[in-house]
């Protein structure tokens, strides 16, 4: 291997422990940044070569000594709700203290854009999870969503989808029927608007209230557009609980009537009577593998987190509150507390507290582990960011994989923890020169201390950033390092195009 030209090369990072994303073990080495690309991934021998570089650099803070620590791709939250926060708050702490690099916006039928109208009253829920007040609401296409990510960008990635019950609120007066034709036409128009735009997809929440009236021909008339722009159909499906089963086959004639990969949103098995059917769960996804693209993400824990209802109260067997408009005090507390305290049963305490968000436990343990074992598993957060005591998913999804469920119990070894959360996600994404660690691909890095690396966050402590994270880049600008945001804000709108591999290699 020939000297590395110092001109070549903005930064270099050595004798790290390096995890490529791809699940190959891990190898002790260096790699070159240039601009926002990986320029040189060396081995051990190759490192000794790279090293009279770093003598050259040896004055400069651009060469990193990364001994004992792993370095990663970034990880790509393959499932998130941060829409408003991208904006509102662009340093992006609760992802870049995990060591996420990318996120994926507008889950489960819920996008910040496109909103033409004002909200009269108050937000419809679940679109209240974004933002309460209805004020961020304010992008009437997605295009100008995208532009004001651009104008402003965030600490981190983004890709974006557009939400079918964004678009059916948006477009529709009665949102407890199906969509009319003159609907259906509205909706598909805002779907190819939103893609032409930078979107990668179009999400469905079927299980949510304004989106349950849809039925499956609607929801396969408006992502036609889907096919022509190679886009992903993304689904939090209409019954995770009973009709877990009906509900992938209907996910999956979607994604076959349009021609378009299937993402299975946080797989899951509801509800005591089906603990145990995550298995059934999976195999039915292989079984439809061989005809059609279909993949899904998991957040490793056994309680969900939405809006707070009854009906999802009575499935759990214990509710936690996230947030409450009319007695924000009650945030943090356990709902059979608060009945409790209130005098009142629980179907009437959550009338009092509404509109309000909460966490169920609802899940079973084993059930979570099996999934998130799965080989082809993606790890997404789906984090709250505007709840008031929010699900710790949100601060810890990403290091309890890493610590609590690799390291500690032994579940898989690290480097497919690593796939899960970066290669994997970035290929079902279609999220080009993202989730590995390669030569002229994007230099989004994460660098951790496998012996420290864990959430901090806790059902009773949901807000704290995570253990062992001690750096992070994002197209090749160093973001986070040492617990601390470094105030750049290096972070792109992703879209499925705009990586050309100009790079095969440097030297
Ligand atoms: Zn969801
Ligand atoms: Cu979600």
């Amino acid at each position: 291997m020939a000297d590395l030209p110092v001109d070549l090369v903005d930064l270099l990072i050595f004798n790290a422990s390096i995890i490529d994303g791809t699940g190959t073990a891990r190898f002790k080495g260096a790699v070159a940044i240039l601009a926002d690309k990986i320029v040189g991934v060396f081995d051990e021998h190759q490192q000794e070569s790279a090293c009279a570089l770093k003598a050259q650099m040896a004055h400069s803070k651009l060469v990193f000594d990364a001994k004992g620590m792993v370095l990663s791709p970034g990880f790509i939250d393959a499932h998130t709700h941060d829409d408003r926060l991208l904006l509102s708050d662009p340093q992006m702490m609760p992802k870049l203290s995990q060591g996420v690099t990318t996120v994926i916006a507008g889950n489960c039928g819920i996008s910040l854009a496109p909103m033409p109208k004002a909200f009269e009253k108050a937000v419809t829920p679940p679109l209240n999870l974004l933002d309460e007040s209805g004020d961020w609401f304010r992008f009437k296409d997605f295009a100008s969503y995208v532009q004001a990510l651009r104008d402003q960008p965030s600490a981190i990635n983004c890709a974006l989808l557009v939400g079918h019950t964004t678009l059916r609120v948006a477009v529709m007066e009665d949102l407890n029927r199906e969509a009319n034709e003159a609907e259906i036409s509205a909706m598909r128009e805002q779907v190819s608007e939103a893609l032409n735009a930078g979107a990668i997809g179009v999400s469905t929440g079927l299980y949510y209230e304004p989106a349950k009236a849809a039925s499956t021909q609607e929801v396969i008339e408006i992502c036609r557009p889907l096919k022509a722009s190679k886009g992903v159909y993304c689904t939090h499906m209409r019954d995770e609980a009973g009709g877990l089963l009906a509900s992938l086959d209907e996910s999956f004639l979607v994604g076959r009537e349009v021609d378009a990969p299937v993402i299975i949103s946080h797989l899951k098995v509801v509800g005591v009577k089906n603990y145990g059917q995550s298995s059934r769960a999976l195999d039915h996804i292989q079984a439809h593998q061989g005809s059609q693209e279909i993949c899904f993400d998991c957040y490793p824990y056994p309680a969900s987190s939405t809006i707070l209802s009854f009906d999802r109260a009575l499935t759990a067997s214990r509710v936690i509150v996230t947030w409450s408009k009319a007695m924000p005090e009650m945030a943090g507390k356990d709902l059979s507390a608060i009945a409790q305290k209130l005098e009142l049963n629980e179907e009437e305490t959550i009338q009092r507290l509404d509109p309000a968000g909460a966490i169920y436990f609802r899940m079973d343990e084993s059930d979570v582990q099996t999934i998130l074992s799965h080989p082809q598993v993606m790890i997404g957060s789906d984090g709250l960011p505007h709840d008031e005591f929010p699900h710790p998913r949100l601060w810890g999804s990403f290091t309890k994989v890493l610590g609590h469920y690799s390291r500690t119990l032994g579940l898989f070894p690290l480097e497919s923890a690593i796939r899960k959360m970066t290669s994997t996600t970035a290929k079902n994404f279609r999220l080009s020169g993202r989730g590995e660690i390669r030569v002229g691909y994007y230099a989004d890095l994460t660098l951790f201390d496998p012996e420290q690396v864990d959430a901090v966050s806790s059902y009773e402590r949901p807000v704290a950033a995570s253990r062992g994270i001690l750096g992070v880049w994002v197209n090749g600008e160093m973001v986070y390092q040492d617990g601390r945001a470094t105030g750049r804000f290096s972070g792109h709108v992703l879209g499925h195009q705009d990586h050309t591999n100009k790079f095969t290699s440097a030297f």
